[in-house]
């Protein structure tokens, strides 16, 4: 199917070897990251191990290492490295004058199955 670009954000807005979060509607947000030699990379936030937010993570090469327990993914797949099994979901995307662009109808479904992440401040205990 025809891709149905919408553009995110500049390049220039996600910092190299970082990342930034796009919410959508429904389901987890996606992240988009960006590497050392201005490729980007999108994949659901969302931790094929146990649903750490990726966008957390430490970007390096073209991987990322989640912040939770430091499984490492492949950005271009969203392959967790072995001995690491899963895959966390991808996006196509791509920079176009300097606008990064997400195919709509992918964050119209994809990943819509796992529930958003839930952070924020911690509850008091009563
Ligand atoms: S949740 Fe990502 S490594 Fe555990």
């Amino acid at each position: 199917m025809t891709p149905s670009w919408k553009t995110i954000c500049a390049l220039a807005d996600i910092p190299v070897l970082g990342a930034r979060r796009v919410a959508r509607a429904q389901g987890p947000q996606v992240a988009i990251f960006r590497t050392e030699d201005n490729q980007v990379f999108a994949l659901l936030d969302r931790c094929p191990h146990k649903g750490g937010p990726l966008s957390q993570g430490l970007v390096f090469g073209h991987s990322v290492a989640c912040p939770l327990h430091s499984w490492t993914i492949a950005l271009d797949s969203g392959q967790a490295i072995a001995p690491d099994e899963g895959c966390a979901a991808r996006f196509q995307v791509r920079v176009l004058d300097g606008q990064v662009q997400l195919d709509q109808t992918e964050l119209d479904t994809v990943g819509l199955q796992f529930a958003p992440l839930k952070a924020g401040p911690c509850a008091k205990a009563a």
